[in-house]
C-alpha cells in the first residue's frame, strides 16, 4: 500500500496549488502500481491553532493543543509520499502552512528532547514542494521558502526530493499552462519509482 499526505496550502481552493497537486496526484495514482491511499488536506479548512511555545511538547509527548494537528502528526508518520503545497506570500509561505511547520515543534522535541519520537525514523519518505507566486520569473524569487523546506522535511524524517516553482500565475494561471500542469503529472509520476527504488 503507498500512502500519499498532500497538503494544499493556498486558502483558494480550486486555483493554481489545488491544480498542481490534483496533477501531481494523478501522476502518482496512474503509475502505481500497488493500491495507494491519497489524503489531500486543505490547510485554510483544518483547525490548527499556532504553537504557544510553552514547552509542553518537551516534558510530555506530543502537542497540548488538541486540534486537527493531532491527525496531521499521524499522517505525517504513515505516509511514503508527502506533498506541501503553498502559495508565495511576502516571499514566503502562507500562514496556514508555517503554522503547520511551528506545530512539528512537537515532533522536534519528541525526537530531541524526549528521546521517544512522535514518528518513525527509520521509515523512508519522499517529498516534494510546490510554491507558485504571483510575480513574473526573477531569480532567487523563490529562495526564502528553501531553508524552512529543508527544516520541514528534516522534521518528519522524509528525504526532499524537489521543488515545483510557478511564477507569474497572477498573469496567467497554471489552469492555462499545459506545460506546468504535465510537470507536476511527470514528478507524481516520477515519485513512485523513487519511492520504489528507496
Ligand atoms: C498575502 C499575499 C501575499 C503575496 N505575496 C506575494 C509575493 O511576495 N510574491 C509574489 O510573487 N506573489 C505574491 N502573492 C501572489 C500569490 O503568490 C499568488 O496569487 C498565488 O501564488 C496564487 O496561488 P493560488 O491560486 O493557489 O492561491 C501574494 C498574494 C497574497 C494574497
Amino acid at each position: 500500500m503507498l500512502r500519499v499526505l498532500a497538503i494544499v496550502g493556498s486558502p483558494r481552493k480550486g486555483k493554481n496549488n489545488d491544480t498542481l497537486v490534483h496533477e501531481m496526484l494523478k501522476g502518482i495514482e496512474e503509475t502505481s502500481i500497488e493500491p495507494i491511499t491519497i489524503d489531500k488536506l486543505y490547510a485554510d479548512r483544518l483547525n490548527i491553532s499556532p504553537c504557544k511555545a510553552c514547552g509542553g511538547c518537551g516534558r510530555k509527548r506530543g502537542c497540548v493543543l488538541k486540534d486537527d494537528m493531532g491527525e496531521v502528526y499521524e499522517k505525517f508518520d504513515q505516509a511514503d509520499i508527502v506533498i506541501l503545497s503553498s502559495p508565495l506570500y511576502f516571499n514566503s509561505i502562507s500562514a496556514q502552512v508555517k503554522t503547520i511547520i511551528d506545530r512539528n515543534q512537537a515532533i522536534w522535541s519528541s525526537k530531541y528532547i524526549l528521546n521517544d519520537s512522535l514518528i518513525n525514523k527509520s521509515k523512508k519518505r519522499i517529498g516534494y514542494f510546490i510554491c507558485t507566486a504571483g510575480m513574473p520569473e526573477e531569480p532567487h524569487l523563490f529562495d526564502a521558502t528553501l531553508p524552512i523546506m529543508e527544516l520541514f522535511f528534516k522534521s518528519i524524517n522524509t528525504d526532499h526530493e524537489g521543488n515545483l516553482f510557478v511564477a507569474n500565475v497572477d498573469e496567467k494561471s497554471v489552469m492555462e499552462r499545459k506545460e506546468s500542469l504535465e510537470k507536476a503529472y511527470s514528478i507524481g509520476s516520477d515519485l513512485v519509482g523513487k519511492m520504489k527504488a528507496l
